[in-house]
């Protein structure tokens, strides 16, 4: 599978009619790692890896959901949705479909066929881009169309409540908002945000370190577990504290003694992060590269030293980054352990960049990574019957 048109003639051998289909890109985060929960600042950027959804109304009540990566079909009933996830793929979608009944649509049968090439488990948010074309798919199908961030907030819920997995709202904000050629600093707390050109003459060469990476499993909600007991402990002191965007690093001063260890480290992280993350989207709208590229470096070190949610071979990608010519700045992106770092890149470099640090990975760590050119594009959207983009107006 390699674009819509094959997707289209799929679903019509598959399903016997013609779909409307919809693209939602995965992405990646220059920087701001676990700060979306706390309420804090992410500076993602959506990428040129997508999930795509097909979908057209079916008349017998049934939803019918086709997946071109398992090669697999799930049947529900409309009229009796389940109420939760299994730990199967379709709860991704199937979630999407169950917010949308308990904010009031009354869902009819569809038959819904997905495929997407952002890589599962990487790090990348395979997760939100199934949620978001998901959701733009039944949107249209229902006939109406909720603002982004209403939008980006019923995929979160679809994930923490129905997948059961407790993630923030970086993915999904990003899957729907993003620009293309643009990275975008978000206010986790009330939604605002400010895109952020990125240089024409800036890669984002991601390199899978081939690391398995989830959101769901054990490590993820104790970090978010571990910073809350952190946060709980200033607000004995200062009740105004809600989140820890709200307290600095003077309260850790104060009152870290009164943590367990391991939550004073979870905190620090965040609350520099915060404070690292306003300053490198700033760095990268002055167009001061360097600053940006130092911001990253003490980013990753922050994750991995203070927040633990790096790994061995994560830190050896940063690290042989560092020497190879064209470098900006590197780090490891997304939920952590595991996964891709984010290597930003001088474009005449970012082959051999992509080349040589592949080869240097590959004799350190013993593993063949996969290395991944990409640019930052735009959110999610309607396709049109050859692939391209369909505008607002007629989508
Ligand atoms: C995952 C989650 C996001 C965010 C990042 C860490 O991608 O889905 O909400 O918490 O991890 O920054």
């Amino acid at each position: 599978m390699h674009d819509s048109a094959e997707l289209r003639s799929l679903y019509q051998a598959r399903f016997h009619a013609e779909p409307a289909v919809f693209a939602a890109p995965g992405r990646v985060n220059l920087i701001g790692e676990h700060t979306d929960y706390a309420e804090g600042f992410v500076l993602p950027a959506a990428i040129n890896f997508a999930t795509l959804a097909a979908i057209s109304p079916r008349d017998d009540g049934k939803i019918s959901i086709y997946s071109e990566n398992y090669r697999e079909e799930r049947s529900f009933d409309a009229a009796s949705l389940p109420e939760k996830g299994n730990g199967h793929w379709s709860d991704y979608p199937m979630g999407v479909v169950h917010e949308l009944a308990q904010a009031g649509q009354s869902i009819p049968g569809f038959s819904l066929s997905l495929w997407g090439d952002v890589p599962p488990g990487s790090g990348l948010s395979s997760s939100a881009a199934l949620e978001v074309s998901t959701a733009l798919a039944v949107e249209w199908m229902l006939g109406v169309q909720y603002p982004g961030p209403m939008l980006a907030r019923l995929c979160q819920r679809a994930e923490n409540e129905y997948v059961g997995a407790n993630c923030g709202i970086m993915d999904q904000f990003i899957s729907i908002h993003g620009k293309e050629n643009h990275a975008l600093l978000l206010d986790c707390r009330d939604l605002s945000y400010k895109l952020a050109p990125i240089p024409d003459h800036v890669a984002l060469v991601i390199a899978n370190t081939m690391v398995k990476h989830s959101v769901a499993g054990g490590d993820y909600p104790t970090r978010r577990r571990e910073s809350e007991a952190a946060c709980a402990v200033i607000a004995r002191h200062r009740p105004e504290v809600k989140f820890l965007r709200d307290a600095t690093l003077a309260d850790l001063d104060r009152w870290g003694s009164e943590m367990e260890p391991k939550a004073l480290m979870r905190a620090r992280h965040i609350i520099s992060e915060n404070l690292r993350t306003v300053a490198a989207a700033d760095a990268l709208l002055r167009g001061d590269l360097k600053e940006l590229g130092r911001l990253m470096a003490e980013a990753h070190w922050s994750y991995s030293r203070d927040f633990e949610a790096s790994c061995a071979e994560a830190d050896a990608m940063v690290e042989l980054a560092a020497d190879v010519p064209g470098l900006i700045g590197a780090r490891l992106t997304g939920g952590g352990f595991g996964g891709c770092t984010i290597n930003l890149v001088e474009q005449r470099e970012a082959e051999t960049f992509a080349k040589t640090l592949g080869e240097r990975y590959a004799a350190r760590i013993g593993i063949v990574p996969e290395m991944h050119i990409c640019h930052a594009s735009g959110g999610a959207h309607r396709l049109g019957k050859t692939g391209e983009r369909r505008s607002a107006e007629t989508a």
